[in-house]
Order: C-alpha cells, then structure tokens, then sequence
C-alpha cells in the first residue's frame, strides 16, 4: 500500500494526539506545528483519564481535547467506538499515540492511519515496561521506535529507529529521560516527514516517501 496526504488538498497535515501523561512527545509536535513549513498541525488531544499533564499541555496551546475512559464504558468495544468516534469529529490525517498507555482497537484502526512511538528497539521489550525489561536484560543499547501501529501490540511496520547507550549506573528513570530525549527528536522529524513526503507501507516494511 502506498499511502499520503493529497497534494493540494491537505496543506498542513491534521494530527490528533493521544497522551496518558506528562506529554514530553506531545509538547515537541506542537513546538515543531509551530513552523508553517513543519507540515503538520495538531487539530485535537485525546486522552483516556483526566488530570494528567498533557490534557494542560493541549489547553496552554489552545488545542481542543477530549477524555474517553474505559471506565466510562461497558465494553473495550464500546470504548474503542467512543475513542473512534471523538477522534473523526477531528478530521485527522493521521493519528500520534504518544506515551498513550492503552491498545487502540479495531474501531480506531480501521478508520485511521496511527503513528505509535515506544521507548525501546523494537522487536524487542514490546509493552508497557520496556525500559525496565530491557535494563533486566542487560543490554548495552536501547534506543526507542516510531511504528505504524496494528492490532498487535508494537508489532506495526518500523518507520525509523534511533539507538540509545544504556550506561552501568542507569536506573529506569535515568534510562527513560535519556530516551526520550532523543525520542521526542525522532518522533518531530518522523510526523513532519511523513506529512511533506507521503508514506510506503506494505504492512511489514514501511518507509517515508512514496
Ligand atoms: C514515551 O517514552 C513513550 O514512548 C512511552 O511513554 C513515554 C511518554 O512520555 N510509551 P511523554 O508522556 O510524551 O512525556
């Protein structure tokens, strides 16, 4: 499948992004949405709990945003359809799940295109503990991945990756910050270019441009 945003149609490239917490990810795509030649703009925040810094990040910038917990709902299913439903009254080209804690379903997935970044080298530590796995593990690099995303979990086509040195004396907070300052850069050059340039993905291998 060769995917991207119509020429002519798009000129800035609509992101909706979903948050679970402090919003680091989040914060560096509004910055970058700053610069009209960047591509892109951030027309919505979503999130699936209140409270939660990246809900304040999304207010200071004068982005709307919208909260769809799964408490609320009788169902995943009936939770994933709400989440679906908030995220289309936005128009999105594409979907950013940045440090978004829960698996997006079937709803959401069949009618967007989303971008997920994780803070590992994927296929390696999939999940939501993959700095502490990969620091039990032992390994000397970590690093952290932008990947479309489907049904799996962190299993999606690897848009590009970026290695990270793990040093002896990390713990997983020390690990964590470390990567996700070069994850934030990778994430701003990822969205951007996949705005400007368009996308391939076959549904294994993925790459920007078409
Ligand atoms: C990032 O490392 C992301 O990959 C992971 O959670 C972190 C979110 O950080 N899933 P932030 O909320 O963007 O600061």
């Amino acid at each position: 499948m060769i995917s991207a945003i119509p020429r002519g149609v798009t000129l800035s490239a609509r992101l909706v992004v979903l948050v679970s917490g402090s919003g680091t990810n989040l914060q560096a795509l509004l910055d970058a949405c700053a610069d009209p030649g960047f591509g892109a703009q951030v027309v919505a925040v979503g999130a699936d709990r209140d409270g939660i810094e990246g809900l304040a990040r999304a207010e200071r910038a004068g982005v709307p945003a919208f909260v769809v917990r799964l408490s609320d709902h009788p169902t995943r299913t009936a939770w994933d359809g709400a989440l679906a439903a908030e995220i289309r009254r936005h128009r999105p080209d594409l979907v950013v799940s940045a440090g978004f804690m829960k698996i997006l379903g079937p709803d959401v997935l069949r009618d967007h295109t989303v971008i997920n970044t994780h803070p590992a080298l994927l296929p390696s530590f999939p999940g939501a503990h993959a700095v502490r796995e990969a620091l039990a593990y032992g390994v000397k690099v970590s690093g952290c991945t932008v990947h479309f995303v489907d049904e799996g979990v962190d299993t999606g086509p690897v848009i590009a990756q970026a290695v990270v040195p793990v040093k002896w004396d990390d713990d997983e907070k020390t690990l964590h910050e470390r990567i996700k300052s070069v994850e934030r850069e990778l994430l701003v050059e990822v969205m951007g270019r996949l705005a400007r340039e368009g996308w391939t993905n076959d549904g294994r291998k993925a790459r920007i441009g078409r």
